[in-house]
């Protein structure tokens, strides 16, 4: 089954998995369906290592099951933390995880129902990089413009799958950007965007 386009309707079960996150070891749900069932990703998981804690109101672009969505909660326990993904059943796995952790803030919705008009200080996303360039080109254009200025996007993407390209598209499409690179090594790369200022 492809999970980037599975809608996550119709009859499924949950398992539970032992997943660390902000180094305390929780249950959680996962289920087939969804991206990466049996463990934390190990993109995912270099995100998590690589990024500084989030400020403000965050997006969890492709929340899956919810582990960046709920990493983010855990280390801003005061910020509105919202994760949109096409697959509801991510969006039901993520609100039930929220519970389990304790992360009262989190939202996981449909991408068309975040209020238009909310901003984000930080995005944190490994991106659905398998829909193809003219998906996930649709899908940054739809959220990197809701960065308050100044704000902060991470994504993660493994280096054989285009990170480079996403990288040269990033500075083309947003020259005022600051897009930077931190070196972590290990086939993944860790793109930092910086929204222009006011
Ligand atoms: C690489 S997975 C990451 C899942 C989760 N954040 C994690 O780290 O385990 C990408 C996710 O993007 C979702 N996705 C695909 N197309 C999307 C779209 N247009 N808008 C939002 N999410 C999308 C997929 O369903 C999938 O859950």
């Amino acid at each position: 089954m492809n999970h980037y386009f599975d809608p996550g309707d119709g009859e499924w079960e949950s398992r539970e998995i032992r997943v660390v996150l902000d180094d305390h070891e929780f249950v959680l749900e996962t289920a087939p369906g969804t991206f990466s069932p049996e463990h934390l990703d190990t993109g995912t998981r270099i995100l998590l290592e690589t990024v500084p804690d989030p400020v403000g109101t965050v997006l969890d672009i492709g929340c899956g099951w919810g582990p960046i969505a709920l990493s983010a909660a855990l280390r801003a326990p005061e910020s509105d933390v919202w994760g949109v993904d096409v697959n509801k059943r991510g969006l039901e796995l993520t609100m039930r995880n929220a519970a389990r952790v304790g992360a009262g803030r989190v939202r996981a919705v449909l991408p068309g129902d975040v209020p238009a008009d909310l901003r984000f200080d930080t995005i944190w996303s490994n991106p659905p990089i398998r829909v193809g360039k003219a998906e996930l080109h649709a899908i940054l254009e739809t959220w990197l413009p809701r960065l308050n200025p100044g704000g902060e996007a991470w994504l993660v993407v493994a280096k054989n799958l285009g990170a480079a390209s996403l990288m040269t598209w990033l500075a083309e499409s947003w020259p005022d950007a600051e897009i930077t690179k931190p070196e972590i090594g290990k086939g993944f790369w860790v793109i930092r965007f910086v929204a222009a200022g006011v």
